[in-house]
Parts: C-alpha cells; sequence; structure tokens
C-alpha cells in the first residue's frame, strides 16, 4: 500500500504516479522520448471490491497510455504494489490515444513555421506571429487526403491576438485551415478559402477589458455556524444517510462510485462516456468538426483548480488530483473537485384550507459535487446534486467561447450561421454528452423499463374519452433498449430490482427522467455518425463488461467510426436480469445569439434519478422544521 490510499478506488497520488512512470521506463529506456496522454486506475470491479477485506494489502494497478517516439499509441499496464510492468502493448494505428500536449505544441509550431502558412497570413497584412492563436482540432473523422492511414494528425485554425491579453477567438482568420500531420511532423496542406477581412472588434470579457463595471450586486454570505453537514474521510463523502466516493477520472472527469442512501446500494459507478460536439454548419472553418472531448483531448485531464467564493459559494471542501503530464512529471492539480451544501428552496408545504391557515413546510437542501473542465474554446461543469428526498441530479454546465467565423455573406447561410455581430458569425452545432450508469440497484441484479403514458381508446369502460394510463415495457434485449425520449408519453426510463420488494409488494426502482434533449443531427453515414454512435439514441442498455466504458470506443484519435456502442450492441445480447449497465445521451442543440457573445452565460443540460418506491413513503416526512431565524422581513 501506498501512503494516504485507504481505499482501492482512491485516486493515485503523487509517488503512484512518479513510481509508474519509473517502473516503466526503467525497462524500457526508449518510453524517455514517449509523450503521455494520461494515467488511470484500473478500478476494481463491484464483486472484487465486495469479496475485499480492507486490511489486507491491496491490489493497485494503473495504465499508462501515451504516445511513443514513432508517433503510435502504447498502453503500458503497471502493478505498483509488486513493482512491475504486467503489459507493455502497442494501440490500434487506427484509432489512438488522446492527443498530448507535446503533440498540440507541435502542431501549433509546425503551423506557425510553414511557409505557405506565412504567404497565407502575409496575403492577409498579416507578419506578426506572435499575437497569432492557433487552436488545433482533431484530425479524424474528415482524415486529410495527404494524411497516411495510421498517421496521428491535427487540424487548426487560426485567430489574430490584439494584445496577449484579448479574447484568442475574437478575430478569425476566416477559412485557413493548416492539416498537420503529426507522425511525418509536417504541415500537409494549407486550406485557404479566400479573402474575408479580419474582423477589429475587440471581444474581452475580462473585467479590465469593459468600459464600466456594474455596481456589484449586493454580497451574499453563506455562512454554516454549526458546521458543514457532510464528512468526508479519503476520497468519501457521506450526508444525510448518502455516500458516494469521488474521483477524477482522466477521461471522463468527474466521477461518483459506490452511491448508497442509507446503506442501501444504487449505481456503482456513473461517469461521462464521452462527448461529441458536432457542427452543422458548411462554414469552411467548421463544416468538419465533431470532436470527441473525452477520447480526443482527455477531458478529466483538463479539470480547472477551481477559486474559493468564485467556483464554489459557502463551506466549501476540496479534493486535489493529480495527473501525469506530457513529460513523466506529475501535476497537482488543486480543487479539482468541489464539495458543499446548497439550500434549494421548499422540499414540501401544505396550508390545511380547513384550519385556519394552519400549515407545515421544510427546506429542501442539495450536497453539490462538482468540477470545471476546459476544453480549447469550451468550459464544461459536471454538477452532481443529491437531495433529501433521494433524488439524485446530474447537471452538466456549458460555458466560454462559441465557435466563431469572420461573417460573410457568401460563406454564412441562413439557419446554419449566426450573426453575433456586424462582423461575426457562429455556426450552429450540439453538444451529446453520454453518461455511463453501472447500477447496483439494491445489490443483485436489476432490471430496465421503460414506461410511456398513453391515452385509452374512447369505448364500453372509457366512454368520454378521459382516461389514460402508465404502460411499463420490460426491455429485455440490447436491441430494445435503444430508446429516445418522447415527452407527449411522458417517457422515462425504470431500473428496478426485481428481487427487492418494498411494503405494497412491489419491486424498489428508481426512474431515470432525462431532460428535454436532442440526439444526434448528422447522418448516421456521416463521419460523425459513424464516430459517435453513443449519440444517436438517448438510452442504452448494456449487460455489464469491464472494458466496455467508453460509449464512442475506448481510443477515438483518428478511428473511422464502427466503434463504441453500436460495436458493443451488435450481438444483442440479453439484459433481462443482469449486473445493468444504462447509457444516456443527452446535451444540447446550440443555435448562436448575440448574448452568447463575447463568453457565452451557462447552459445547463442533464438528468434526474428519482426513487420509485425504493421507500415506502416521502423520506422526507421526518425532516424538522427548519425556519431560518436569521432571515429578516423588510415589512415595516
Ligand atoms: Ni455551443
Amino acid at each position: 500500500m501506498q501512503e494516504n490510499n485507504k481505499h482501492p478506488l482512491d485516486m493515485l497520488n503523487r509517488s503512484e504516479i512518479e513510481s509508474a512512470v519509473t517502473i516503466l521506463k526503467k525497462d524500457n529506456p526508449k518510453h524517455e522520448n514517449s509523450s503521455f496522454s494520461y494515467i488511470v486506475l484500473e478500478e476494481p470491479e463491484k464483486a472484487t471490491l465486495r469479496s475485499l477485506s480492507l486490511t489486507e494489502e491491496l491490489e493497485r494497478r494503473v495504465k499508462i497510455v501515451g504516445v511513443d517516439e514513432n508517433s503510435e499509441g502504447f498502453e503500458a499496464e503497471i502493478d505498483l504494489v509488486e513493482k512491475k510492468l504486467l503489459d507493455l502493448s502497442k494501440i490500434s494505428n487506427d484509432a489512438g490515444p488522446t492527443y498530448t500536449l507535446t503533440e498540440i505544441y507541435s502542431a501549433i509550431q509546425l503551423t506557425l513555421e510553414d511557409s505557405d502558412y506565412q504567404k497565407a497570413l502575409e496575403k492577409r497584412g498579416i507578419t506578426d506571429l506572435s499575437l497569432i492563436h492557433i487552436d488545433p482540432w482533431p484530425g479524424g473523422g474528415f482524415v486529410n487526403k495527404n494524411i497516411k492511414k495510421g498517421n496521428r494528425a491535427l487540424k487548426a485554425i487560426s485567430f489574430l491576438k490584439d494584445s496577449p491579453k484579448d479574447n484568442a477567438y475574437a478575430r478569425p482568420i476566416q477559412g485557413l485551415i493548416a492539416h498537420i500531420d503529426l507522425t511525418e511532423k509536417k504541415v500537409v496542406e494549407i486550406e485557404d478559402h479566400g479573402l474575408v477581412d479580419v474582423p477589429k472588434t475587440h471581444a474581452r470579457y475580462d473585467a479590465d477589458g469593459q468600459e464600466n463595471l456594474r455596481d456589484n450586486p449586493k454580497e451574499i454570505s453563506i455562512t454554516q455556524p454549526e458546521g458543514t453537514g457532510f464528512s468526508v474521510q479519503g476520497n468519501q463523502v457521506s450526508w444525510e444517510g448518502w455516500k458516494t466516493r469521488v474521483s477524477i477520472d482522466p477521461i471522463e472527469g468527474l466521477v461518483l462510485h459506490e452511491l448508497s442512501l442509507n446503506d442501501r446500494p444504487i449505481f456503482f459507478r456513473a461517469g461521462m462516456s464521452d462527448m461529441v460536439v458536432p457542427y452543422g454548419s458548411s462554414d469552411p472553418m467548421h463544416s468538419w468538426k465533431a470532436v470527441h472531448d473525452g477520447t480526443e483531448f482527455a477531458f478529466g485531464t483538463m479539470a480547472n483548480s477551481l477559486t474559493l467564493g468564485c467556483d464554489c459559494l459557502g463551506e466549501i471542501y476540496y479534493f486535489d488530483t493529480h495527473k501525469l503530464t506530457f513529460d513523466g512529471s506529475v501535476e497537482t492539480i488543486e480543487n479539482a473537485i468541489c464539495l458543499h451544501e446548497e439550500d434549494f428552496g421548499i422540499q414540501w408545504k401544505h396550508t390545511d384550507a380547513t384550519m385556519m391557515g394552519y400549515n407545515e413546510v421544510r427546506r429542501s437542501r442539495r450536497l453539490v459535487i462538482s468540477s470545471l473542465s476546459t476544453i480549447g474554446n469550451y468550459d464544461y461543469g459536471i454538477f452532481w446534486y443529491l437531495y433529501l428526498d433521494g433524488t439524485v441530479q446530474l447537471e452538466i454546465k456549458l460555458t466560454g467561447i462559441i465557435g466563431i467565423s469572420a461573417y460573410h455573406q457568401d460563406i454564412h447561410k441562413q439557419g446554419q450561421d449566426f450573426k453575433i455581430t456586424d462582423e461575426l458569425a457562429s455556426p450552429i452545432h450540439q453538444h451529446l454528452f453520454n453518461m455511463r450508469i453501472d447500477w447496483d440497484l439494491d445489490g443483485g441484479a436489476n432490471q430496465l423499463f421503460e414506461t410511456n403514458v398513453e391515452a385509452l381508446p374512447i369505448g364500453e369502460e372509457n366512454p368520454h374519452g378521459t382516461q389514460f394510463k402508465a404502460v411499463a415495457t420490460h426491455l429485455t434485449k440490447e436491441g430494445d433498449a435503444k430508446r429516445d425520449i418522447s415527452p407527449e408519453k411522458s417517457r422515462t426510463w425504470k431500473i428496478i430490482n426485481p428481487n427487492k420488494l418494498n411494503k405494497i409488494g412491489a419491486p424498489t426502482a428508481y426512474k431515470v427522467l432525462l431532460g428535454n434533449t436532442p440526439t444526434l443531427l448528422s447522418h448516421s453515414d456521416s463521419p460523425a455518425g459513424k464516430r459517435a454512435s453513443f449519440a444517436k439514441h438517448n438510452l442504452w442498455g448494456t449487460p455489464f463488461k469491464s472494458e466496455e466504458r467508453s460509449g464512442g470506443g475506448r481510443h477515438t484519435v483518428m478511428h473511422s467510426g464502427e466503434g463504441g456502442l453500436d460495436e458493443m450492441t451488435a450481438s444483442d445480447r440479453d439484459i433481462s436480469e443482469c449486473d445493468l449497465v444504462t447509457w444516456h445521451t443527452f446535451g444540447v442543440t446550440h443555435v448562436p445569439r448575440p448574448e452568447d457573445w463575447p463568453v457565452m452565460p451557462v447552459e445547463y443540460c442533464g438528468f434526474h434519478l428519482i426513487p420509485v418506491g425504493f421507500f415506502d413513503q416521502n423520506p422526507t416526512i421526518n425532516l424538522p422544521p427548519s425556519c431560518s431565524k436569521k432571515s429578516k422581513s423588510n415589512k415595516s
């Protein structure tokens, strides 16, 4: 056991990461020149954890994933207890690991040094390269014709800054796209779609960049004079009967493990299996974009270090995390996960109209576990909320800077590109997230049901056409469990434990209530449709298999598609009663608006998990009255 590691799901500490790199390099000196993507803990499965005595020495295995000096992806499996390399294997060149920072820097440098690129800038009157901002995007999907199969590649678009502190995206250099072959270490093509003036206007979003600031809203101070209601032990959090473990996965970002309520398991693991941002515009700056921010850019390794009082307000507990950087060193992301309590309005209320206005009211509270990652121009927050009534909510917050072009009437099309200033247009696009939930509802095997509420036909038993009913269907095969939302039928999905009955004799259950959400609009034969198959449906169900963690396939860099959930579910496995995994796709179709500029106000999407017969009655009935004595009335 390493220092501070008290549980097999605890996040890797600094010395473990250092030790893994040392073990890899000891017998494989050529990895001195490798560039690392990430390190990931090989998490034990639920059966292993159940049988484990926490007093014995715990197995601790990790994988280091990266790109070697020949630009070939590799995976090294290392046993940290035995201090040995268990396996070192190549990753197929058709689907590589996430881009490393070395590759990103290299793409920027190769582009800046390219003579064709410099000539294209000169044509636009740009000679000072120090103010050029280059934005690399994945080279997969639409692969440039000059990139040899199996090579790693990036595409880059460019912007011109006014000053080093300028908004890097404010002034697009329209239609100039560099194609970089990372394996051959050269620029293979400069696409130039003609001259559009570089926009002149600033778009700073920092306080100094504003003409004037409004008077601050009055301060709100959130204090808990009696201390917080939660407690933390290692990576485990306890609050109001809830228990869970937190971690940052390099691909998935914030993950919750072993979520239970009153010692009854709900799910074993929930994390973002991948996400995709497909663009729907014909503008050559954007038409090819469909980035997988998880499996192409390692969402979790881009976690922000959060600032007290700015990112989170109140009495905060922070978790740090450690990541392996491209050169084999370890970086600590301080305050990567934020934990705090929030008042959430009323939990329940009733005024008895027959008894002179007598009423009972209780306040709702939630525990917030959150992290934020920045991937290029966008910033995404993963927010988990645990409520007193057994509800679990996942909310993704989207903010940052929208994709942008210099507006030109011959390029930009109505309905596909939206003018957001006189000089700028932003393309229509989607952000689609896929959350994987490895269920453990009340322990043991689970089942998946769909419920639709349907109107009954007029007939003898429904003479006035007023009746409707909820119809539940058991989804027993993977093929039946590829489902989409249907708000007109109040469609929900229910995970049940058929062997655990509640007081009224019904199986205990949680339902998944997905918000109003799109699925993928790209054609299923398009590169985005093939690569991001997970985004074709709002719900997928599979039997648990430890290697099935990513909805788009484990590695997607330069991948042509057909991986992920399409492939996983191809044999139509039985899910009628099993160790159930559900996959939920949701997101936003983003039709840009002027208010999204120069920085986008947060947009929200996600889902709720709601107990259905998990309890025998309202579990918050025993909440004490909690009117705050500190609240003041301004009534004279
Ligand atoms: Ni957007």
